[in-house]
């Protein structure tokens, strides 16, 4: 997909920093967005933009909307909107920092740097639970399929849309659960990655099974682990063609149709939660017509 920024498709990378931009000055982020888009860093960083910067520029992109915030059975998932979102994906931590403060340049004084969030891979794929992530992940034209807007014009076609939550887990009640009780909680024997009829249904294979859904809600979740001081989680990143697939998981996983919540809750839980629109690329540069720029 020549129109998709690469890192969306790409292979896992070993190193990865999130930043979270907020609008300083109005009257720049045109400008900043058009010094972003003439950037040709697109191989190397996903962009995504937020409900609340399009609102700013008076454009619309259909089915961007807001995270809803919600609680059930004392499950909170929060709500914490964000008007540009950057991946940037590598293998040297200094590196990814010069690219930090370049992006942060590029988009001043439109946007300024709220947070950075430092991520890496962990062993093969996994979470820091020591679960595999990602096995049931599309791939090639399934995973494009799943991920990657088509037939919708030109300026949308080869867009993304991402769902972002940064989790932290609770490593303490995760190393007092027993391996069976672990097994039980992801569905999945951590010793082989084999999936268990067996598993209750609070397991979170059971919850999240893309087949199961009506229609199927395959999505291409790209999650890294981040760790700060000895504070550490997942920050989960999955792209859709629409948000649909993302919704109907995470619904289903807070039990609201069966009051059966996803066991995963009990040791970790999301701390925030942003929906973005990462949009496709022409010539290697962000095309950034459907919004008008
Ligand atoms: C800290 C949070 C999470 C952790 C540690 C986690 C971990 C895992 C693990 C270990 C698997 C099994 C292997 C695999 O297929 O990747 C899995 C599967 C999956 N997860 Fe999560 N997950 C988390 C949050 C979420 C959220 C928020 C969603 C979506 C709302 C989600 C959606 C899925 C889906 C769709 C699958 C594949 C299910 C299937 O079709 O078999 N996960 N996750």
């Amino acid at each position: 997909m020549d129109m998709t920024q690469p890192g969306i498709l790409a292979e896992g990378t070993k190193l990865a920093r999130y930043l979270e931009f907020s609008v300083a000055s109005e009257v720049d982020i045109r400008s900043a967005l058009q010094s972003l888009a003439a950037n040709d860093n697109a191989d190397k960083t996903v962009i995504g933009l937020g409900q609340s910067l399009l609102d700013m520029l008076g454009e619309t992109v259909p089915g961007l909307t807001t995270l809803s915030a919600q609680t059930v059975n004392e499950i909170e998932v929060p709500s914490t909107p964000v008007a540009l979102w950057c991946w940037l994906r590598g293998d040297d931590r200094g590196e990814l920092f010069h690219r930090s403060r370049q992006l942060e340049s590029t988009l001043a004084p439109g946007f300024s740097l709220d947070r950075a969030i430092d991520a890496f891979s962990y062993d093969e794929n996994r979470d820091l639970s020591g679960y595999e992530d990602g096995t049931e992940n599309p791939e090639g034209e399934d995973a494009i399929q799943a991920a990657i807007v088509q037939h919708q014009g030109a300026g949308l076609d080869g867009s993304s849309y991402v769902a972002v939550q940064q989790w932290l887990h609770d490593f303490d009640t995760f190393s007092a659960m027993s391996t069976k009780q672990q097994d039980d909680m992801i569905g999945r024997h951590v010793s082989d990655n084999e999936e268990f009829d067996e598993a209750p249904e609070s397991a979170h294979v059971k919850r999240a099974a893309q087949e199961s859904f009506e229609p199927e809600a395959f999505m291409l979740r790209r999650s890294m682990p981040w760790a700060e001081g000895m504070k550490a989680g997942l920050v989960f990143v999955a792209f859709g063609h629409s948000f649909g697939a993302f919704e109907a998981v995470l619904n289903r996983m807070l039990g609201n149709e069966d009051s059966i919540s996803d066991a995963l809750f009990t040791f970790t839980r999301p701390l925030s939660g942003a929906y973005l629109w990462c949009p496709p690329v022409k010539d290697g540069k962000l095309d950034l017509s459907a919004i008008g720029l």
